[in-house]
């Protein structure tokens, strides 16, 4: 029995709070702590008074003497951050000195430069090694799931593993005429990015959205998919032994790109500070304050996603190619835990993860990424608790 400490209130925390509360056997207290604190007090209004004890407290992130000061106060064996990807740091940071495990979904950012790398969270590998404890990088869906999805690919199917694409589809509506699942700024940050994808031992850039194709999602349909860089490549590309080219593919609609393009030629979707009304603002941020909340989209999203990896390679020295993939349905997940397909798709690995180190199922110190482990354990809980996979040994192929 554990207590953790999870840090966010957003749409992801909603569901990893449900998730650990579904589970007292593993998690016998959990504090919430966010920077708004009546976001955690509603979600311990709505779960409190079952088998698991839930606190709720106020907290600065950004601040690692502030975190520092929450560890120990409620003595925590692991910290769940499910706040922003700029938080990464600053949470690390307050685990070393507190000697306490670390999970996360995202990798780490600064606000002012709209590039996501390992290279900072890796860098505390000694460290971590050194005191003793483990973080466990990117356990949401993707990165996350996709991670463990290849690990297994290579533990049972592969001899040699020559091509990784993820297919990430999101067939749900939820009726307005613009809104992103989950927080705007990060996801428009990702979107109007360079494309990049890993070939032969190097990342080649494409400019953003410029190489598009289309794919048959099962359950979901006919899709357009647009080439993306997202972290999980670079952790892959270093520790699936051999890949030689890894891609990673999203569904967009005409109407949502329509938007987009519309906000950048506004400026809209800029991160550089503008002076407005004499207070300096980023408008990517005032976007974000405009638009739906990711977290409100919930009991509005109607449809599926389809989310997965298509893995070709060689097995007893025949060419073979694999694909498994989890489909989530949105309406589904707002039943179970008052939120759509993508928070829950993330939330709940989150909370597999942190259960595995927990029980010391994963648990070696030093900073690792999911593909990194036994995937066994961690396909078998997705299963269990609501995000069960299937395989297709013939799949469509993308050229
Ligand atoms: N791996 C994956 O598959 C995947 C998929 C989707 C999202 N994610 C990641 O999941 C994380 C959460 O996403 P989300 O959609 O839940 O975002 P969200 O709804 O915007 O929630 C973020 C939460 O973090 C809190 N927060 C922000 N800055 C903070 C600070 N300095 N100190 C304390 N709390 C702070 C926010 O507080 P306020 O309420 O005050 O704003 C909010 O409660 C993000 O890192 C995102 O990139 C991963």
């Amino acid at each position: 029995m554990a207590k953790a400490l999870i840090i966010g209130a957003g749409g992801v925390a909603q569901v990893v709070v449900h998730k650990c509360c579904q589970n007292p056997d593993v998690f016998e207290e959990i504090m919430i702590a966010s920077r708004t604190k009546s976001k955690c007090d509603a979600l311990k209004a709505k779960l409190g008074g079952g088998p698991v004890k839930i606190h709720t407290a106020q907290v600065d992130a950004d601040n690692t003497v502030e975190v520092i000061a929450l560890i120990n106060e409620f003595k925590p064996d692991i910290v769940i951050n499910v706040a922003l990807p700029y938080q990464d740091l600053s949470i690390m940071d307050a685990c070393l000195a507190t000697k306490v495990h670390y999970l996360d979904t995202a990798n780490y950012e600064h606000p002012d430069t709209a590039k996501f790398e390992y290279k900072w969270q890796w860098d505390y590998k000694e460290r971590f090694e050194k005191a003793g404890i483990m973080a466990l990088l990117g356990s949401g869906f993707d990165p996350g799931v996709t991670g463990v999805f290849c690990a297994y690919a290579q533990k049972h199917y592969f001899d040699e593993i020559h091509t990784i694409d993820i297919l990430d589809a999101n067939g749900g509506d939820h009726g307005y005429p613009f809104a992103t699942n989950f927080n705007p700024e990060i996801n428009i940050r990702e979107i109007t990015a360079n494309g990049r994808y890993y070939e032969n031992g190097k990342f080649v850039e494409t400019p953003p959205l410029s190489v598009k194709k289309e794919y048959n999602f099962d359950q979901v349909g006919q899709k357009d998919i647009y080439l993306l860089y997202h972290e999980e490549l670079e952790s892959l590309a270093v520790n699936i032994k051999g890949v030689q080219k890894i891609r990673f593919w999203m569904t967009f609609s005409e109407k949502y790109l329509t938007h987009l393009r519309v906000l950048e030629n506004v400026g809209m979707t800029s991160i550089d500070p503008i002076m407005f009304e004499g207070k300096e603002i980023v408008p990517l941020q005032f976007l974000k304050a405009v638009l739906p909340d990711p977290a409100s989209l919930g009991p509005r999203t109607k449809g599926k996603t389809n989310i997965g990896c298509i893995v070709q390679g060689i097995k007893d020295g025949k060419p073979r190619n694999y694909y498994v993939y989890n489909i989530c349905d949105h309406q589904e997940a707002y039943q179970e835990v008052g939120s759509q397909a993508i928070s829950y798709t993330t939330g709940v690995p989150a909370m597999i993860g942190a259960m595995l180190m927990l029980k010391g199922i994963w648990m070696k110190p030093g900073v690792y990424n999911v593909e990194e482990f036994d995937p066994d354990p961690f396909m078998e809980a997705l299963n269990e608790h609501g995000l069960p996979w299937q395989e297709n040994f013939d799949p469509v192929l993308l050229d």
